[in-house]
């Protein structure tokens, strides 16, 4: 069980009550816009996501893990994040980020980042994290600059993507560069 406590943030598991929270800005055409999902049309599709999404447990090759960022004071939802365990590559893992737009621009993405590469690198002894970003994606290169990744490679035209071809922006950061930014807990 994930649960990690950052400055203002707790990362734990989602459950199918924060449903709820959730559905606002899965349903956002605007937060969907350069992620591989549409937008969610239901709370009923929002439930079945999140049961589905955690049937395997964290840290399992070949499977992907949604985390929870929540409001340490509050218990809001204010986001997810989304840990790629690759099947073939058992210490690396690829990263995915969402916050609901009236939380943005606030740091928590970078918070949230910060806190969970800690845990991937220091506990789970994970040797490489990596992103994939579209390079109009301004917040997310923003985001991924600030806490360490470097840029590896630019794919152009290399993806179709929602009916276009898309260049793929390919960032990653080693243990051995990350430093950690603050105190924080895993519980
Ligand atoms: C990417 C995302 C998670 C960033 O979340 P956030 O909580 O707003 O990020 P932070 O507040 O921690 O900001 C991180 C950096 O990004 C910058 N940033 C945030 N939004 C930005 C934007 N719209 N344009 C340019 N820079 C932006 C911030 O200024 C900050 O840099 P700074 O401290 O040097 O100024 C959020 O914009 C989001 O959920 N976007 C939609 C989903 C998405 O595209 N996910 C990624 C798919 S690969």
């Amino acid at each position: 069980m994930v649960r990690i406590l950052t400055e203002r943030l707790i990362l734990d598991e989602l459950t199918p009550a924060d449903a709820g929270d959730m559905f606002p800005y899965r349903a956002d055409p605007e937060v969907c816009r350069f992620q591989s999902w549409e937008p969610m049309t239901t709370l009923e599709e929002v439930e079945r996501f999140i049961a589905q999404i955690n049937a395997t447990e964290f840290n399992t090759p070949g499977t992907w893990f949604q985390i929870a960022i929540r409001h340490q004071e509050t218990g809001q939802l204010l986001g997810d994040l989304a840990t790629h365990f690759l099947a073939d590559a058992p210490q690396q893992v690829e990263l995915g980020f969402t916050i609901s737009p009236q939380c943005q621009r606030q740091g928590y993405a970078t918070e949230a980042v910060q806190g969970l590469l800690q845990y991937l690198f220091q506990d789970c002894e994970k040797h490489r994290v990596t992103a994939s970003v579209d390079p109009r994606n301004q917040a997310s290169l923003a985001l991924l600059q600030k806490v360490g990744f470097q840029q590896e490679a630019h794919f152009r035209k290399s993806l179709w993507f929602k009916g276009e071809w898309v260049d793929d922006i390919i960032f990653a950061i080693l243990r051995s560069e990350f430093h950690s930014p603050s105190k924080q807990k895993t519980l």
